[in-house]
């Protein structure tokens, strides 16, 4: 049975978190002297003089009404990059602790990991870049505190079989960490309806993608609230600067701008893997639910280098295990697209020469 408690760090299950002046206080009233801000104001024409709401509540109810769950399951990061760091912070104690990444995915996991000195354990794929549910089940043993799935996956694009995340979820004592960076680009539902079922689950978020909002840093993590508490215990007090807290809440009013783009890019991601399909020298292109696509293509790391020199930055991806000879696109707009297309007529015409 999960058992919250016990996978806790015992110091965070003790810490006495920050207190913040405007935790402390945060009613009206007409003089605040209390958080040692500058009256004065800013060197800007909009002051930015007074710290922000921690707990972001006007975020919150908005993304509540928007996903249908209650503010209480929603914490929210510096990017989801913060939430990844959190969730080591919160569970695993350094050198003592493991986590479960299957690769290959999402580099932050392992880099977040080491940064914690958390071991890391590799559950690698399946050729068709699922699970492999008993590679997985080996490797838990008692310190293993976390497993991080990411579906959509990046860097090849595809969802994990829904069925396979319910089985680590059922069977798992620690925590499941599924990363749904990508998934308004996804035909897959989320799992964020899930969280009454699995105690256990973290579902993680990102204004970065489909919400075209990635200077501004805005991750979400969805779980329990007794899981919420933990992370907002361990979170730095400001974590959301009033500028992002201000754009995005003005972002939240345009669901509708947000999935008109959200079609455009899957219609575009259908389009563009069809060109790279007919063309001579690539192998595969592997189906995405992303904003993606992941191409195998003979040379991989010279067509790279010569789309550098047009100036096109792809992904290079060639050096991963299972991605051998693969590129990384992200869709463009439908004219980068374009340049992307003709460039790669280029380097043919070069082949052939
Ligand atoms: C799977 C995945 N998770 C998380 C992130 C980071 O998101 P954020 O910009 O919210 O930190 C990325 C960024 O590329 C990603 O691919």
């Amino acid at each position: 049975m999960f058992n919250l408690d016990s996978i806790t760090r015992t110091n965070i299950k003790k810490l006495t978190p920050y207190s913040s002046a405007r935790d402390e206080f945060s009613g009206e009233a007409k003089v605040f002297l209390d958080a040692n801000e500058n009256s004065l104001g800013s060197p800007l024409i909009k002051w930015y003089n007074r710290y922000p709401d921690p707990h972001q509540h006007l975020i919150k109810q908005k993304l509540s009404a928007i996903k249908g769950i209650a503010s209480e399951h929603i914490f929210l990061g510096n990017g989801s990059d913060e939430c990844i760091d959190l969730l080591f912070r919160c569970f695993c104690e350094p050198g003592k602790d493991n986590v479960i990444i299957c690769p290959p995915t999402y580099g932050m996991y392992e880099v977040s990991a080491n940064i914690n000195d958390v071991e890391v354990r590799k559950a690698t794929l399946l050729e068709d870049f699922q699970l492999d549910l008993v590679h997985l089940e080996n490797l838990v043993n008692e310190h293993t505190k976390l497993i991080w799935l990411c579906s959509p996956n990046n860097p090849t694009g595809n969802s994990l079989n829904r069925a396979d995340i319910e089985t680590v979820l059922n069977n798992f004592n620690g925590i499941v960490v599924v990363d749904e960076a990508y998934i308004n680009f996804a035909k897959q539902k989320s799992l964020v309806q899930e969280l009454e079922e699995y105690p256990n689950l973290v579902v993680l978020q990102t204004l970065s993608k489909a919400w075209g909002l990635a200077g501004l840093r805005l991750g979400m993590a969805f779980a329990s609230t007794a899981i919420i508490e933990l992370m907002n215990k361990v979170k730095p007090p400001y974590n959301i600067g009033q500028a992002t807290q201000e754009l995005v809440l003005q972002a939240l009013e345009e669901v509708g701008q947000v999935n008109d783009m959200i079609k455009i890019l899957v219609d575009m991601r259908g389009a563009l893997a069809g060109v790279f399909e007919s063309m001579p020298t690539v192998e595969k292109v592997y189906p995405s639910d992303a904003n993606f696509i992941l191409v195998k293509i003979k040379d991989a790391r010279k067509v790279y280098e010569f789309l550098l020199t047009k100036g096109i930055v792809l992904r290079d991806r060639s050096n991963v295990k299972l991605c051998e000879d693969c590129l990384r696109i992200t869709v463009g707009t439908e004219q980068e697209n374009t340049v992307l297309v003709d460039a790669m007529q280029d380097w043919f015409a070069l082949q052939t020469k």
